[in-house]
């Protein structure tokens, strides 16, 4: 099978990773994909968001099989352009990618099926969301509608500075028009896990637990990122919170999209409050997590090309997902700066002596090759991922190749899988 992944971040590298690990394959592209994704497949200089032009790759090349890695692809309606010329494709159509891509119609949804979420309120007009404010109190959450890269969400400490953000959200100056709209949601304490299911748009399977640490410095401080670090198993997702999980938020999410007549073919990621042995959505998100996909796909012994397959075909019945016991833990290496501007084009060293390592993996994200060196090139530059027996040892495997690798101003977090240890 010919396979096309769309992407180039973390996620897509150890997408490509695992998928060239399957009997079926013949051949991989990767667009645009990075210099790590270059050793296993064929890097196509595509942008995600230029479906179009993705599937007259697709349709020339005679791909199989293409997996959406990002969101923004699927909310441009990717899934739906490739089905209508009969290419095979794995990932949500864009009325189901709605889920991550509107936070209105995703809460809408959570209230309409009785998944349990955060109350909330949903503003286009900055009076009624001044009144919802001062009724709720802070601290209080303001999230932009739409995709914002994972910036579109405040959590503002005082009322004053809840209705600043959503000035600046309708105002169109934060977010252009995915701050058209807002979210204004009761602020949640609890800790956080990121809950992943395959589905087909009926039958589900979960995956094994995974937890991101957003912030990004240590001890969870400072701003919000795309994710700094994640480890699988998460043991704050106990067998009751797993049920609970599966129960009132993916299964009903399932069947409330079904029920809506956008069923949802993909991956469906549940960002989980956890309190008090209940759970609460914070979002969904149309994919998989990055970086929760890296440590994962590192545990999934199943091949995971049939599982995609089954999903696009309708037809996961009967299918099941093997895990490997160990842990894995994922530290992102990230430019100076990041979350807010970074540099790019340092060179970056130690790579192929980290990947040599016992149990370490060396997923790619922003990095880019210039005369034969590899240099930094986006915001979190490298997954280092360690697989070992338990997630102490795993943990030492990451940072171990973490301690390898170096650049003009790295930047990462010391107490990825923390939260772990305080469980065990
Ligand atoms: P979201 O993209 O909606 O998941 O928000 C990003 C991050 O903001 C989450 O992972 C949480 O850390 C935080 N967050 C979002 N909503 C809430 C909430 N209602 N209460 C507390 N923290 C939240
Ligand atoms: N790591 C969080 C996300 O992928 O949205």
């Amino acid at each position: 099978m010919k396979v096309l992944v769309i992407g180039g971040g973390g996620r897509e590298h150890a997408l490509v990773w695992k998928i060239a690990q399957s009997p079926l394959v013949t051949k991989i592209y990767c667009a645009p994909g990075n210099p790590g994704t270059a050793k296993l497949a064929v890097n196509i200089p595509i942008k995600v968001e230029e479906i179009d032009k993705l599937l007259g790759f697709a349709k020339s090349e005679g791909i199989d099989l293409a997996v959406v890695g990002p969101e923004l692809p699927l909310s441009l309606g990717i899934v739906d352009l490739f089905r209508e010329y009969g290419v095979k494709i794995f990932g949500p159509s864009r009325a189901a990618a709605r889920i991550e891509a509107s936070k209105a119609f995703s809460k809408d949804l959570m209230k309409k099926y009785s998944i349990p979420t955060a109350a909330y309120g949903v503003f286009t007009e900055i009076t009624e969301a001044e009144a919802f404010i001062k009724q709720t109190g802070a601290p209080i959450v303001i999230k932009a509608d739409g995709l914002a890269a994972g910036k579109g969400v405040v959590i503002a400490q005082t009322e004053k500075e809840a209705v600043s953000a959503v000035k600046d959200m309708l105002s169109g100056n934060a977010f252009g028009d995915a701050g058209s709209r807002v979210v204004v949601e009761e602020f949640l304490t609890g800790e956080e896990a990121s809950f992943l299911a395959i589905t087909d748009g009926r039958h589900i399977i979960p995956l094994a637990s995974a937890q991101d640490h957003k912030a990004i410095f240590d001890n969870d401080q400072g701003p919000n990122t795309g994710g700094m670090g994640a480890y699988s198993p998460a043991p704050v997702v106990t067998s009751d919170i797993h049920q609970k999980a599966m129960e009132q938020v993916v299964q009903r999410a399932v069947d409330g999209m079904a029920a809506e007549g956008c069923p949802y073919q993909g991956i469906l990621y549940a960002g989980l409050m956890i309190k008090d042995g209940e759970v609460k959505t914070l979002e969904f998100n149309a994919r998989f997590g990055d970086p929760e996909c890296q440590p994962l796909l590192m545990r999934m012994k199943s091949d995971l090309l049939p599982l995609l397959i089954a999903v696009a075909d309708k037809n996961l019945a009967g299918h099941s997902i093997e895990w490997n016991d160990q842990a894995a833990v994922c530290v992102v290496m990230a430019a100076k700066g990041y979350p807010g501007d970074y540099p790019k084009g340092d060179i970056i060293t130690g790579i192929e002596v980290a990947s040599k390592l016992d149990g370490v993996t060396v997923f790619h994200a922003g990095t880019s090759e210039k005369d034969g060196q590899i240099i930094t090139a986006g915001g979190r530059v490298l997954g280092v991922t360690g697989l070992g027996n338990g997630v102490v040892d795993a943990i030492k495997k990451a940072y171990t190749g973490v301690d390898k690798i170096s650049w003009r101003g790295v930047q990462y977090r010391k107490d990825i899988g923390k939260k772990a240890l305080q469980r065990i």
